[in-house]
């Protein structure tokens, strides 16, 4: 493949997902991580996060650290941005993923700015926002929600505090007061974080004065996004968003840039297909209100799915092994009962929480949606993705319009009861068999090269790159 005529005079880019997150975004990240950035930088979010990179048929999950963090030998500087919420626990285990790699962080640079998650933050998410059977949003658990809360009420716990003892007892004897419902004490939360605020100490940097200067050097930059538009506490479809901006702007922000300072903006889009994990309207789900049940359920796993449709796996290294091609799975795809059709989708494209082993919901791609997400985030340039994994599907359909009683609605809107209630209007195209092995945009089957065009006509935006499998070389780039 070859990115050149797309790379030239670029200092800066971000790669955004203009979607509910899980677009691909780490294969991209790990790409230009590898091949072309000197900094990679992160700026939202924090462990809800879970970008999966297959590198010569291994695969590596990361939750927490850059993609850039496994080429260690290449010099690459990787940052933790002022924007993100860390887990430190969660950092230390990746940490020690890499000791034994073999791999060093010296190459990594904590921002003195970011905030810490606490043991509080994560008791109380997984207790209020995390079931949603009580009504919860479906969060991924892991302490988000609160810690960004505390920052906001300016009560939160920042990365340089934790070095200086009667800041951080006065900060825990304050959450004291905000989480009566747990029986917090000064002492013992400071001794579970004060052995690993020694073991991050030496990586701790103002990393926005770091940044600038490599900036000025004329070094290269990568902006890792997390989570995506339609997540974006400002821009997505709240309540049922994180808190964090996950948009170029707070990804920006998040790293002490100005999204002017961006001078590629790389927006991914599932296509065409789309998923949302977690609770919350998604308008094009297969099997709708049903669907959204059925993913509820905490005994729904892509190991039991595979058992109730007889289709045959493997267990390695606690990961799972199968054909997606199967016929079974093909089958699913193409039965009448869209509930069935959504779970055919899922398991033909693995579509299985990274962060959570949650299964995500799947329908067909919002063109709406997409447009809304693509003109914040100002990504003209689109990565389409997962393209390959609907091959078999006698059709799929794209999402032009939303029908809401008895008006035609072609805007996008955040608001849950609007997105509930609207019923989609689909172009519907023939479908595709294997396209993993394509080159070139041209050998594309016909069908699916009339709807990326389509897309790109109502999205007002161009679609630089279709992404047609795991590894890197399965990659089109479009002139
Ligand atoms: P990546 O970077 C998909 C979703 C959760 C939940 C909502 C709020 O892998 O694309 P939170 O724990 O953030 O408070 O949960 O946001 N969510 C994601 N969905 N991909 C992600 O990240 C996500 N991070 C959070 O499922 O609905
Ligand atoms: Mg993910």
């Amino acid at each position: 493949m070859s990115l050149s005529h797309l790379l030239k005079d670029i200092q800066t880019i971000a790669i955004i997902c203009n979607q509910w997150g899980d677009t691909g975004k780490g294969k991209f990240s790990d790409y230009f991580a590898s091949e072309w950035a000197d900094v990679i930088a992160r700026g939202t979010g924090g462990n809800n996060a879970g970008h999966t990179v297959v590198r010569d048929g291994k695969e590596r999950t990361f939750h927490l650290l850059p993609a850039g963090i496994a080429y260690d030998n290449l010099g690459k500087i990787n940052i933790l941005g002022n924007g993100m919420v860390l887990d430190f626990q969660v950092l230390s285990a990746e940490l020690d993923d890499l000791e034994n790699e073999g791999i060093s962080y010296n190459n990594l640079m904590i921002s003195k700015d970011a905030h810490v998650i606490m043991p509080y933050h994560v008791a109380r998410d997984r207790v209020v926002n995390q079931p949603q059977k009580n009504g919860g949003i479906g969060s991924t658990g892991k302490g988000i929600g609160p810690c960004y809360a505390d920052k906001i009420a300016r009560c939160g716990i920042r990365v340089s505090d934790l070095f200086d003892q009667d800041i951080l007892a006065s900060k825990i004897k304050k959450a004291m007061l905000f989480y009566p419902e747990q029986d917090l004490n000064v002492e013992k939360t400071t001794a579970y974080i004060a052995p690993l605020a020694r073991r991050i100490k030496p990586l701790v940097r103002d990393t926005i004065a770091e940044l600038h200067e490599l900036i000025r050097q004329g070094k290269k930059i990568l902006l890792e996004g997390a989570q995506g538009l339609l997540l974006s506490i400002e821009h997505g479809t709240y309540p049922y968003v994180t808190s964090s901006d996950s948009s170029l702007n707070g990804t920006a922000a998040g790293v002490g840039l100005s999204a002017k300072a961006i001078d590629l903006p790389l927006g991914t889009v599932k296509f065409p297909f789309m998923t949302r994990v977690g609770g919350g309207p998604f308008p094009t789900e297969l099997g709708s209100t049903a669907s959204e049940k059925y993913c509820q359920d905490e005994e729904i796993t892509q190991e039991l799915e595979l058992r109730k449709y007889e289709i045959p796996y493997e267990m390695e290294n606690g990961k799972i092994h199968y054909d997606t091609k199967n016929e079974k799975i093909r089958d699913l795809m193409n039965s009448a009962d869209p509930l069935q059709q959504g779970v055919g989708i899922r398991l033909a494209a693995a579509e299985y929480g990274a962060t959570t082993g949650r299964p995500r919901r799947t329908g067909w791609t919002d063109a709406l949606a997409a447009k809304y997400a693509i003109k914040i985030n100002a990504t003209s340039k689109i990565i389409l993705t997962k393209t390959d994994a609907i091959a078999g599907a006698r059709n799929f359909s794209v999402c032009y319009g939303y029908i809401d009683g008895s008006t035609k609605q072609s805007t996008f809107r955040t608001e849950p009861a609007f997105l509930r209630r609207v019923s989609p209007v689909y172009n519907q195209y023939e479908g595709y068999q294997d396209i993993s092995s394509v080159k070139c945009s041209g050998q594309l089957p016909p069908s699916l090269q009339k709807a990326i065009s389509d897309f790109e006509k109502f999205t007002e935006s161009s679609v630089a790159i279709v992404s047609v499998g795991r590894e890197m070389d399965q990659t089109i780039v479009r002139d």
